[in-house]
């Protein structure tokens, strides 16, 4: 059953199909949208995530999530542009008179840590300033795509805090100590260029070129089996958590177990008989 997509003032989806035959499914693009404000994470945009995250999770329709930022508004006569951004961090406004147990229940459970549990394959899209939540939201993600004009960066100490939805830890995971430690200290932003050189994003584009090289790398993932995918997900996070010779013998256990799916046999005999695999988990 295809249920409505969880559409908000602040979130948008657009279903893209994954081919042109459209049996495939979609790739669910979704947008956050408070340009005016650097699509800044309120609570009604992490609520909206989170629907939308379970709205995923529950829907044979998606298979690939590609999220990103809203583009500016044009700026009213004789205002300046605001300037491009994924997302400029949680939404600082929303920190005033904050004490200690409201900000505790507020980020336990929180939309970013649902992304990151989502099985399905996911990818940052980002188009202008990753800052704080907004680098968080990408290194929740599976791959992050970004544009020349991007920035990372990790500024809460400037604020007198910490990263609170995840930077600690998956920062570390994907860039190494060293540097989490420099951003995270210093809070100074890095552009895309050194973000791709240290492995915090896969790819980096022209922002003209952005959408369709996200969307080919999106349809290339959305076109394998999402059984395998999905197992494929568990097995690379379970590296994160287990040592080296308890991961390995998780993967044998995982790789042994997809001999039990359709979908392997399709894919050996597909490859035997110069064939294109038809997927038994599209
Ligand atoms: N929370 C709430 N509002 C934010 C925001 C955030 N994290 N980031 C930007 N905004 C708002 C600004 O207040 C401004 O609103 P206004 O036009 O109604 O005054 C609007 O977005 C545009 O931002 P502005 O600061 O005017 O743009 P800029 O080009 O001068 O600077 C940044 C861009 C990204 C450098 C700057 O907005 C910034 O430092 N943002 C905060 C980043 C941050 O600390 N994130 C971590 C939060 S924990």
């Amino acid at each position: 059953m295809v249920m409505d997509a969880p559409q908000t003032d602040v979130l948008s989806i657009e279903l893209i199909p994954v081919n042109e035959l459209e049996e495939l499914g979609s790739i669910a693009l979704v947008t956050i949208r408070r340009p005016d404000k650097l699509n800044a994470l309120n609570s009604e945009v992490m609520s909206s995530l989170k629907a939308m995250v379970e709205w995923v999770e529950a829907t044979d329709v998606v298979r690939v999530v590609v999220l990103t930022g809203a583009q500016p508004n044009a700026p009213p006569e004789g205002k300046r542009a605001k300037p491009n951004a994924f997302v400029a961090g949680a939404d600082i406004t929303e920190f005033v008179g904050m004490q200690k147990d409201e900000i505790r229940v507020k980020f336990t459970n929180n939309a970013v840590e649902a992304l990151w549990d989502l099985s399905k394959p996911t990818i940052a899209m980002v188009d202008g300033f990753a800052l704080g939540g907004g680098c968080e939201i990408a290194c929740s993600c599976d791959l992050r795509i970004a544009s020349e004009r991007s920035r990372f960066g990790t500024p809460e100490v400037n604020l007198g805090l910490i990263p609170g939805y995840g930077a600690t830890q998956r920062l570390t995971h994907l860039v190494g100590y060293g540097k989490t430690m420099e951003m995270i200290m210093t809070g100074e932003m890095i552009d895309a260029a050194e973000a791709h050189r240290i492995g915090l994003v896969n790819h980096v584009c022209t922002s003209e070129d952005l959408r369709e090289f996200t969307l080919k790398i999106a349809r290339i993932i959305g076109s394998k089996s999402s059984h395998t995918l999905r197992f494929g997900k568990q097995t690379i996070r379970a590296s994160l958590d287990l040592g080296l010779t308890e991961g390995i013998a998780y993967e044998a256990e995982v790789f042994a177990s997809l001999f039990d799916s359709k979908d392997q046999e399709i894919g050996v005999n597909a490859f035997l008989n110069r064939e294109n695999p038809q997927w038994e988990h599209k």
